[in-house]
């Protein structure tokens, strides 16, 4: 899909569909919007008045063959009340516009952008909000012949003198947005065509072609660094585990400023292991990777985007399976740092495998850690699929990466880390069990249990169970993964 600035009038802006945004109010007919209604002979205010254009959240009017104006039809996108208007609003409008107009198979539109808002941050935001709605998982399928698809966004209303920046956020956000929908790519592969050998490829071609420095730890290497923890979930499968390690390492960044962590979990297919999953809906389990794809596209995005800060980016990989050679409850095992862990429950291995992720980190010097991992099945439960579990061993650290989440539209709850939590992990045979003995609080002790690793670092854990996947389609975005967080990362790192 192409994205272009527009510097036409929108008047004679040749495009199948011109479309706009109107604010619910008591007369959303105003602004650029009232110019367009004077060119269409009143037909907007006639609409408002009748009740039938409200503005009120993603409220579609479409009108075809609109008098005066050169596009084919116009489509106003309801965009809440004006004082809550903020650029995640803007980001879903644009997406759900792109969406509706595909699904009419409308191949080309022009994004009229209202009068104040011809910003960077806009065109940014409508190109992450159209270029993220445009991904469809359907890469398997092979009868494509009706498919519909869009070829082109125009965005329109900015000024010669506004032009420069809305171009520049206009690559800022096809960056990110190309980056965000990498990264699902590679949640949406099945775990027969993505196991972590693959993963690591893939990694590797991508840090290749942007230009940033990886590595790739076989099992062989993983072995000698004793990551006992990430090696006691891969034994049970007959593919062989991965460690990914990429680094982007700006000539700006200082001696001594901080150095940014960045682990993923890469399960790629959980199935519980010994402590087996129920099959009913166990096919999900291919994406216990997106916590590391998402990392994997965040260190793409910051290639091109140049913070000036060092990141280091770690995914460790491997399936989670039962079988003759597999870890059983009980089991002790010995993680890098040299923690002993009593695996109570085969099933909780994301926990196991970013204990060693996090001190690899920690050991190749990242001062400031941050996870994401699609960890407990309790996140979902506390959360449902709305909002990322946030956790945090640093408020302010926190609250940076939850102001970061507010502009990237990508919410995000914290939930608490106090110190009584610990209790629930204390080892009775080993230093520490990875499950709770107590009840309630799951994903408050999945993250206690990583916060074991992170030494006195400041660190967030970010649980993505529930966000990762979309089991429905939103009007904005297709059903399946959906890339979250990455965006929030990206600003939290560009903010240094
Ligand atoms: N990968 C799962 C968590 C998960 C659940 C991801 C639902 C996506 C959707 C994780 O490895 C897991 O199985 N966690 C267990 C932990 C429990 C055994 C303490 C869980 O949440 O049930
Ligand atoms: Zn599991
Ligand atoms: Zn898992």
């Amino acid at each position: 899909m192409q994205i272009t600035l527009e510097s036409k009038p929108f008047a004679g802006i040749e495009s199948e569909a011109l479309v706009s945004y109107v604010f619910e109010e008591s007369d959303p007919v105003q602004g650029r919007v009232a110019e367009i209604n004077k060119l269409a002979g009143g037909l907007l205010g006639r609409l408002a008045k009748s009740g039938e254009l409200t503005g009120k959240t993603l409220e579609f009017t479409l009108i075809h063959a609109p008098a005066g104006l050169k596009a084919a039809r116009l489509l106003l996108v309801g965009a809440g009340k004006r004082e809550q208007f903020n650029s995640a609003t803007l980001r879903k409008v644009a997406g759900a516009a792109l969406r509706y107009l595909k699904s009419r198979s409308v191949k080309n539109l022009a994004v009229l952008v209202r009068e104040g808002d011809t910003t960077a941050e806009s065109t940014q935001t409508i190109a992450e909000g159209t270029l993220t709605a445009d991904f469809e998982s359907d890469k398997y399928k092979t009868d494509k012949k009706n498919d519909k698809k869009i070829e082109s966004v125009a965005i329109a209303g900015y000024s010669d003198s506004e032009r420069a920046a809305g171009e520049k956020g206009l690559v800022k956000g096809r960056t990110i947005a190309d980056s965000q929908n990498f990264a699902r790519d590679l949640v949406n592969e099945p775990s027969n065509k993505m196991t972590p050998t693959i993963l690591a490829q893939k990694a590797e071609a991508m840090a290749k072609a942007a230009g940033l420095s990886v590595e790739i730890l076989d099992e062989k290497k993983i072995a000698e660094l004793k990551m006992g923890a990430l090696l006691s979930v891969a034994q049970g499968s007959v593919e062989p585990p991965r460690m990914v390690v990429i680094t982007y390492n700006p000539p700006s960044a200082k001696p001594g400023a901080p150095v940014i962590g960045l682990i993923g979990k890469a399960v790629t297919f959980d199935t519980g292991g010994i402590s087996i999953k129920p099959a009913d809906g166990m096919e999900k389990m291919k994406y216990d990777m997106a916590g590391g794809a998402t990392m994997i596209g965040v260190m793409r995005a910051l290639a091109a985007l140049k913070p000036n800060v060092k990141v280091i980016c770690v995914v460790p990989s491997t399936e989670n399976m039962p079988g003759g050679h597999a870890q059983k409850p009980g089991d002790i095992q010995t993680a890098m740092s040299g923690k002993t862990i009593e695996v109570l429950n085969t099933d909780a291995e994301g926990r196991l495998i970013l204990a060693d992720g996090v001190h690899y980190a920690k050991q190749l010097g990242a001062t400031h850690l941050i996870d994401a991992a699609t960890l407990t099945g309790a996140v979902v439960v506390a959360l449902a699929g709305i909002n990322v579990g946030v956790f945090g061993s640093d408020q302010a650290f926190t609250d940076k990466l939850l102001a970061s989440a507010k502009v990237a539209g990508e919410k995000m709850w914290q939930l608490p880390m106090d110190e009584e939590y610990r209790e629930f992990i204390k080892g009775t045979v080993a230093d520490i069990q990875n499950i709770g003995s107590g009840k309630g609080g799951g994903a408050t002790i999945g993250a206690m249990f990583i916060k074991e690793f992170t030494g006195d670092s400041p660190w967030i854990h970010l649980d993505i169970a529930g966000t990762a996947w979309n089991d429905d389609a939103k009007p904005w975005l297709a059903k399946g993964p959906t890339g979250v967080a990455l965006r929030t990362l990206v600003h939290l790192i560009m903010s240094y």
